[in-house]
């Protein structure tokens, strides 16, 4: 008989869908295993105000084939002129269900992200006193800092400090690719969070360089040694409730990535669900999955956790070596892999 496993409706805690052509390929992916997702601002230009999360959110409901029910969930983009006033409003409304720390240049469209963060500390009091939470792309970008130390060296110039200025504020450390990150959200209060993602449980920086340079491998933060890879295995499927499913399904054209200057982002959306229980399965935590995936994350954002099931079978499916995103084609994450497991139609 074929192995089964049942679960919760899942969500994806932080993702990127963009806009226009690639979106209308990529959201079916998404809506298609999960019944909500955390979508990130950082378009060209970016997402910055409640109005513009609207009007967004709008656009990728559109693109939700009929008869799925998913709910894009929202997030603002922060800037050195933040409107606390219009976040603050945002989350109210229940247009906003977070915000978006990118500093300034650490990755994809973060041109015009905060160069500073004491320019915003204004809006996190804010966000502090109505507990709308925080989410974080965790890396220093002084050009003297390697980039393999970045994640570390952001946790204790600049998280650690925040956190002890404002114990209260909720946050979520973004896509966690270090042991120094999971000891510190482990040392931290309930209020601190992670996302984990399905590339940084599979790869460490030996699948990006040894070999020849893979730049579908590519993302940010980038991938770390193995002893992290292994640190991020153990967080996700330990059974910590401050672990939770977070994709960064990053889509990128083809030729964007085979580049001379390759953007960093992986696009895992197609086969998320089975890339992570690939992992749980090989770690002897299937009866963790549920979890990570399913609860955990409502959790943390004090949002209902969803009715209904989803059913992954023991399958093998071959990934196949491309997608359609739109105007190009997507390299997806496992391309040309056999993945064991198939999400059940
Ligand atoms: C993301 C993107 O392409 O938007 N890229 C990535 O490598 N993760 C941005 C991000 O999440 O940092
Ligand atoms: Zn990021
Ligand atoms: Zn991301």
């Amino acid at each position: 008989m074929t192995q089964t496993l049942t679960l919760r409706r899942p969500d994806d805690w932080h993702l990127h869908f963009r806009d226009g052509d690639t979106m209308r390929a990529v959201v079916p992916h998404t809506a298609r295993q999960f019944a909500r997702a955390i979508v990130m601002p950082n378009l060209s230009p970016p997402v910055t105000t409640s109005a513009l999360a609207a009007a967004y959110r709008d656009r990728i409901t559109a693109a939700v084939p009929e008869g799925i029910d998913f709910t894009p969930l929202m997030t603002a983009y922060l800037t050195d002129q933040s409107d606390p006033d219009d976040l603050v409003a945002g989350f109210a409304d229940g247009v906003l269900t977070a915000a978006k720390l990118y500093p300034a240049g650490a990755t994809t469209n973060s041109a015009h992200g905060v160069t500073d963060v004491a320019n915003i500390s204004g809006v996190l009091e804010r966000m502090a006193q109505i507990g709308m939470p925080l989410c974080v792309h965790g890396e220093v970008t002084h050009s003297d800092i390697d980039i393999f130390d970045r994640e570390a060296v952001f946790i204790d110039r600049i998280l650690a400090p925040l956190i002890e200025r404002l114990p209260e504020l909720k946050v979520v450390f973004e896509h966690i690719t270090t042991r120094q990150a999971v000891e510190f959200v482990d040392a931290s209060g309930a209020n601190i969070g992670a996302t984990i993602t399905p590339q940084h449980l599979h790869i460490n920086r030996n699948d990006i360089l040894v070999g020849g340079i893979r730049p579908h491998m590519y993302c940010l933060p980038v991938a770390k040694r193995e002893e992290h890879r292994l640190a991020l295995r153990e967080a996700a499927t330990g059974g910590s409730t401050k672990y939770f499913l977070g994709t960064d399904s990053a889509p990128h054209h083809r030729h964007d990535k085979e580049s001379d200057c390759g953007c960093a982002g992986i696009f895992n959306a197609p086969h998320a669900l089975e890339s992570y229980i690939t992992v749980f399965e090989e770690e002897g935590a299937l009866d963790r999955f549920e979890a990570f995936a399913s609860e955990n994350g409502p959790k943390f954002y004090g949002l209902p956790l969803n009715e209904g099931e989803i059913m992954l079978e023991k399958v093998a499916q071959q990934v196949p070596a491309t997608v359609n995103g739109g105007a190009a084609e997507i390299v997806p994450f496992h391309a040309g892999e056999t993945l064991s497991w198939q999400l059940a139609s």
